[in-house]
């Protein structure tokens, strides 16, 4: 095909999407009696129902890589070239979680692999660095794993805002879901709303005035994207946030109403956003991952049709970076999505007792070298088998078999 006819036929964007969630959660009428706090505060308040919560035998790259199965049905796996892996709970300060993951599924040797960071934004840079392989090399696909686990303590303020999972697309110029629009707008400030030190487990975090540089960064992104001559507010159907918690959705649009002039629009505020709040609100927080679970919520769960919708994009980054974008939602997207296996993935986890998220949350693995095999839990095609020698061993989990008998819950009086 001669590279004229071949571009007025190329789409860049997401061509497919997949994701994966813990096969544990906790539900937050639990986490509200046990703390003592009125549930109407995690769900209307801060807009939560469930928190997702991680088993011992999963991190990052067994998250990442299972979603990444999903995202890869349907893609020739020798047109992957890059394998771009966006966190902030990265599991090596070196190694790239992305090389385990290729690994895992196999990918063609020819490819390049990387992990990137900036708080819960770097998969918005990720995606276009992405988009600025496939204007260099058009046939070269990226699988781009957005995998993370939101960690604040227990009793802390930030507990119900935790949550872990993650997304997984193929961006090429074949997009089938969503068209990317070639205009960004971008905020980089440096401030310190929320960050994590090498020698901590958890975040440190001012959520409200993280709450605050949120809004300032979606304002001037927003700007920035209006100077670099993107589209007007009016010409969006749908809007997609970063979701800390899903009440920041409702803030941030609430704000940007305010931003863009429209005056009196509230009402039109909710139906913008609602179906991209379904998933996060059953999940939690998942960092890198959250703009992009809400974009995948939007697709599968939105009644209407939304081919050919504009849609508004805002990632934000603590520390802290913005970016503003956009892009069009492709006819015939809903034969490219795996509504019914995410709604199952949702539907059939395991509700934990209090006593049960507690324990898995103080799980530790051994920092000393000591070899450690790790029990069995519930999850998908792969798991952390365990440590030797400083070295995470990763598996498939189809030979480790998991039975009522078997399950570590029935030490926890199960
Ligand atoms: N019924 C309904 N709403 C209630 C309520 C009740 N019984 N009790 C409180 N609320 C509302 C409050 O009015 C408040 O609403 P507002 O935001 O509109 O003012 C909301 O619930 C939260 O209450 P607040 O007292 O502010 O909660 P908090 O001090 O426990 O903090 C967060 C909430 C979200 C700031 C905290 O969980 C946090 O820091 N999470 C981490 C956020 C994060 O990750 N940020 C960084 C990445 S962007």
């Amino acid at each position: 095909m001669l590279s004229t006819e071949r571009s007025s036929v190329m789409k860049a964007g997401i061509e497919s999407m997949g994701m994966y969630v813990p096969r544990y959660a906790l539900d937050l009428r639990e986490l509200a009696v046990a703390r003592g706090v009125d549930y109407g505060k995690y769900r209307q308040g801060i807009g939560q129902e469930i928190m997702a919560v991680p088993a011992p035998d999963e991190d990052v790259v067994t998250m990442g890589a299972n979603a990444a199965l999903r995202a890869l049905e349907g893609v020739d796996r020798d047109s992957i070239r890059t394998v771009i892996f966006a966190t902030e709970s990265g599991v090596d300060q070196s190694k790239a979680a992305a090389i385990y993951v290729h690994r895992l599924l196999d990918l063609p040797p020819r490819c390049r692999s990387v992990e990137m960071k900036q708080a819960c934004c770097s998969s918005t840079s990720a995606l276009h660095f992405a988009l600025a392989s496939c204007a260099l090399q058009p046939e070269h696909k990226t699988l781009l794993i957005a995998s993370d686990i939101a960690r604040y303590g227990l009793g802390s303020a930030g507990e119900p805002t935790q949550g872990g999972g993650a997304v997984a697309m193929v961006v090429s110029t074949e997009a089938k879901l969503l068209q990317i629009d070639p205009v960004v707008g971008y905020y980089t400030s440096d401030v310190m709303d929320f960050w994590r030190p090498n020698y901590l487990d958890e975040a440190l975090v001012d959520g409200k005035y993280s709450i605050k540089v949120y809004k300032q960064a979606l304002e001037q992104a927003w700007q920035h994207y209006v100077e670099e001559g993107g589209h007007a507010f009016s010409s969006f159907e749908r809007f997609c946030y970063h979701m800390p918690f899903t009440r920041m959705a409702e803030k941030a649009q609430s704000h940007l109403l305010r931003c863009a002039g429209k005056c009196g629009g509230e009402e039109k505020l909710l139906p913008m956003i609602q179906s991209a709040q379904r998933y996060n609100r059953e999940v939690g927080n998942c960092y890198t991952a959250s703009l992009y679970m809400g974009l995948l919520s939007m697709l599968e769960q939105d009644p209407a049709d939304l081919s050919g919708s504009r849609v508004g994009l805002f990632s934000y980054g603590s520390g802290c970076m913005g970016a503003f974008f956009s892009g069009q939602v492709l006819p015939g997207y809903r034969d490219f999505l795996n509504t019914q296996a995410h709604l199952d993935l949702l539907n059939e986890r395991e509700m934990l007792s209090i006593a049960e998220y507690e324990h898995f949350y103080q799980s530790r693995l051994c920092e000393d070298g000591t070899a450690q095999e790790l029990e069995v839990y519930a999850g998908g095609a792969f798991r952390l088998q365990g440590l030797r020698d400083h070295m995470r061993l990763y598996g498939e989990r189809q030979n480790s078999l998991l039975t009522e008998l078997e399950s570590p819950l029935l030490s926890l009086g199960r």
